[in-house]
């Protein structure tokens, strides 16, 4: 079985007065995961309780070098980083990422002892073209590196039209989705693929979790907005450890 992951991404937002969330935040018998930007993450993990791991929201595929403003997968696991979001939708439209791209900084990841958390989904006109799985298994395919497991990968599905938008995927649309992204795992990596993670992300709140949670192959979440304060994520991290 995969392990459970209440994972928050926080984006382009937060400064030092953002820490004092932290204290709230975390579970003792699940994995809880913050990604703050990456001048606050050395202060969070320093922050951070026990049940609280903190991770970064992007990585270079390199480990140093000429590359002004990236952050190198090593640089981060030094800040106390232990995980790393790669391949958000975000990243890939404004920085044009590819999914060649993002199996490299997964990879750079894996190097550095981190777990990626890797983000695939499909946009709405690909979902109104009847294109959503071919996209998914697509994006699975070329993003994951080839020595991924349950203990050292994440995945993540989040559909680029409910990111931000009030809009989320109803329990049928993601239990399709995660259906065919369990079955493509197995058909890739065997036993070991039944491990992986699978998280949903997408207008991802507490009004919601409870139903999410129960879907199917859902083994988590990654929530953006709902995880800036503690009083909305928390109830999240809770709905998921009941599950
Ligand atoms: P929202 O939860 O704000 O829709 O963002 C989802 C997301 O992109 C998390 O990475």
């Amino acid at each position: 079985m995969p392990r459970k992951l209440a994972a928050g991404n926080w984006k382009m937002n937060g400064t030092t007065a953002a820490l004092s969330e932290l204290a709230s935040i975390g579970h003792a018998d699940i994995d809880v995961l913050i990604c703050p930007p990456a001048t606050l993450i050395a202060a969070a993990a320093a922050a951070a309780g026990d049940g609280l791991s903190i991770g970064g929201q992007d990585c270079h595929t390199g480990i140093s070098g000429a590359h002004t403003g990236d952050i190198a997968a090593p640089m981060l696991a030094d800040a106390g980083a232990k995980y790393v979001i790669v391949g958000h939708s975000e990243r890939r439209t404004d920085h044009g990422e590819t999914s060649e791209t993002v199996r490299a900084k997964a990879e750079a990841a894996l190097a550095a002892g981190l777990t990626p958390i890797i983000c695939i989904g499909e946009t709405l006109a690909e979902r109104e073209a009847g294109a959503t799985l071919q996209i998914l298994t697509d994006q699975l395919a070329a993003s994951t590196p080839d020595d991924a497991t349950g203990a050292n990968t994440v995945i993540a599905y989040e559909p680029v039209w409910a990111i931000g938008t009030g809009l989320v995927a109803t329990t049928d649309q993601i239990a399709e989705v995660h259906a065919h992204l369990r079955a493509d795992l197995t058909a890739r990596f065997g036993a070991a693929g039944t491990d992986i993670a699978l998280l949903y992300g997408g207008s991802v709140k507490a009004a919601n979790a409870v139903e999410i949670f129960a879907t199917p192959e859902v083994n988590g979440a990654l929530v953006g907005g709902a995880s800036l304060k503690a009083s909305d994520f928390q109830p999240i991290v809770d709905a998921l450890a009941a599950s």
